[in-house]
């Protein structure tokens, strides 16, 4: 949800800046632009569109200099336009300033700024932050950045410069992330580490609160109270191939591909020498579970379904009532939370606002907060008590895959430690379970290995406007996950409907040819999951079904058959996602969808 890139150092900032955007180009794709110090002006360049418009201006006209900040936008305040992106800047353009978050009270700061002969350019919250810091501007930009820090409410990652201090770049950040990259004379703010990674490996995670002085030869970081702090340097260990595409056409399908290795990522590395799990950053003793009165499972989107599979992983293995919660409906139903509640707080980014707020929430009404992340330092993880890591690798297409998958094994890890821990599991049934999870990731490769039945399917709904996904139990799971990649990368309009529900109604959308994904997972409902594709392939629906190898009898009733290998029925949302996903991919690229920058989309979305 928009990223920032600020450069100070000895190379060609644009040079440094627009890597660094391109990186975060997930973060938000509608318009981009740079601001340079060009050593006796700012020179300021923004365009709408993406990120190839602004670079196409910058080839034709190059802008030499040293210090520079840029944006690159998802539009919360104002449409897409040139006046509306970032940098926004002063009317005498001598401060210009990129930020991510939203400024809440941004219309009363705008009424008093134009009452002070103030004139704004653009609709945006950001621009009050330009003029705020002219106002407050005496010739030193960090001192101007506290105050204006004072008067404003809400979220954000800021980056400013001014034209008569071409020797420091200023940063701050409260809600929205923000790392500082430590080089040799030269150093860089951005949202994210992949932006960072061409130039250094060393890096400061800024916590909310802090503002930040770069040199070419140092950083310094101050509290709200302008304070110096002392922070540790982190050594980024994932190389710059990890966010690459890797010679894969898509940032998601190279994610599709990935999983396997991840998934034993995250598992075998927990594994200790007797393939027992070692959770050691998840400090839950036996007591701690034991008075453990319920679970809350939180988060948005991808990481939502993820929960509903979590849920039913706890409630079997560690019998302890679950509920799963949408991160921005949580808080604001007054839900029963207290010392007793363990809340599971579930995201990719770990930035997630609405999830975030959710997490402080809870926190607030005593709660014990165990988060599943997959971005080392990020907000999510450092305000949890207790933080699992998916060690997925960075995901960049803006739809989830890896992620996902990563986080049903670490729902799976946790409830099987914490089921053996309090006596609710016997030993040798830990064990398979362990063993039946490790080979989760064979049997996804096996399943990548025949894209080309998926692709053939993809071909014949290719042209369809709506479908249904239909599941029961944790087929049902899958089939929210699977029907929201298909809307969010291919724009074809599907819902997802427990397929015992369907008949109440939505079945009078059935039409002739209608795709229906019926999937069949599970062993003790794979016969009522079949009666429900007989209802709707009676309606003339074209029904594909997802089945486990060995079920044959789902062949009378779909038109096409797409068969996982064997699995635990627990276990098998780890395998019946992958074929959906890779359908999901595959329409996209058939319909000439953006794949991996899907319209109206940003990965990580810092706004409530
Ligand atoms: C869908 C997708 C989103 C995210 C959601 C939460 O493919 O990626 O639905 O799952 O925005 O994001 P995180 O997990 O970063 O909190």
């Amino acid at each position: 949800m928009c990223g920032i890139v600020g450069y100070i150092g000895n190379r060609h900032a644009t040079e440094v800046i627009m890597n660094g955007l391109a990186k975060l180009e997930y973060r938000g794709y509608d318009s981009s632009g740079v601001a340079v110090n060009t050593g006796c002006d700012l020179e300021i360049r923004k365009y709408k569109g993406r990120l190839s418009v602004l670079e196409q201006d910058l080839d034709k006209n190059p802008v030499e200099g040293n210090l520079g900040i840029g944006h690159t936008r998802w539009a919360t305040h104002g449409a897409p336009s040139d006046e509306n992106s970032h940098p926004h800047y002063n009317m005498n353009e001598s401060i210009a300033v990129v930020h991510n978050g939203i400024i809440e009270n941004y219309m009363q700061l705008k009424e008093d700024l134009i009452e002070k002969g103030y004139r704004f350019n653009s609709e945006t919250d950001t621009e009050v932050l330009a003029h705020l810091l002219d106002h407050y501007y005496a010739g030193d930009l960090f001192d101007a950045l506290c105050k204006v820090l004072k008067d404003v409410r809400g979220a954000y990652a800021i980056g400013a410069i001014s034209k008569d201090e071409p020797e420091r770049l200023i940063a701050a950040r409260k809600d929205s992330p923000l790392v500082v990259g430590l080089g040799e004379s030269e150093n860089f703010i951005a949202s994210d580490i992949p932006a960072l990674l061409s130039y250094t490996r060393k890096v400061h995670l800024i916590d909310d609160g802090e503002i930040v002085v770069l040199t070419k030869d140092g950083v310094q970081i101050y509290d709200c109270d302008q304070n110096p702090v002392t922070k540790e340097v982190m050594n980024i260990e994932w190389d710059v191939e990890a966010a690459s595409k890797g010679g894969y056409e898509h940032f998601m399908l190279k994610e599709i591909h990935e999983q396997p290795r991840g998934i034993k990522e995250t598992l075998t590395k927990r594994l200790d020498e007797n393939g027992r799990i070692k959770l050691d950053d998840i400090h839950l003793t036996k007591e701690d579970i034991e008075n453990i009165s319920k679970v809350y499972i939180i988060a948005c989107g991808t990481a939502y379904h993820a929960g509903l599979v979590g849920r039913y992983a706890i409630e079997k293995l560690v019998k302890i009532p679950v509920e799963v919660d949408i991160a921005s409906e949580f808080r604001y139903r007054d839900p029963f939370v207290d010392e007793n509640t363990l809340v599971i707080i579930v995201s990719q980014s770990g930035e997630t606002l609405d999830t975030l707020a959710a997490l402080r929430e809870a926190k607030k009404k005593g709660a014990r907060i165990l988060s599943i992340t997959n971005v080392l330092g990020s907000s999510i993880a450092r305000e949890s008590d207790d933080v699992f890591y998916t060690w997925a690798g960075p995901e960049i297409a803006v739809a989830s895959t890896k992620a996902y998958t990563t986080q049903l094994v670490s729902f799976y890890m946790i409830a099987l430690d914490m089921a053996l821990k309090t006596g609710r599991i016997d030993d040798a049934e830990y064990k398979r379970m362990i063993e039946e999870i490790k080979l989760t990731s064979g049997k996804i490769q096996h399943i990548i290995d025949q894209d080309s039945k998926i692709v053939e399917i993809a071909e014949e709904i290719k042209e369809k406007h709506n479908g249904f996904f239909i599941g029961r139990g944790l087929d049902y799971n899958t089939a929210m996950e699977g029907s929201l990649k298909m809307k969010e990368v291919s724009y074809m309009h599907t819902e997802a409907f427990a397929a015992g529900e369907l008949k109440h109604g939505t079945i009078a959308l059935i039409e002739d040819g209608t795709p229906v994904i019926g999937i069949a997972s599970q062993e003790k409902l794979f016969e009522k999951s079949v009666s429900n594709m007989k209802e709707v392939k009676a309606r003339g629906a074209f029904v594909i079904a997802i089945a486990q190898e060995g079920n044959t009898e789902v062949e009378k009733v779909a038109d096409r058959v797409f068969y996982i290998p064997k699995v635990d029925d627990i276990l098998a949302s780890i395998l019946t996602v992958i074929p959906l996903q890779l359908m999901a991919y595959h329409v996209s690229v058939m319909r000439g969808c953006d794949v991996d920058k899907p319209k109206n989309l940003a990965k990580s979305v810092t706004v409530e």
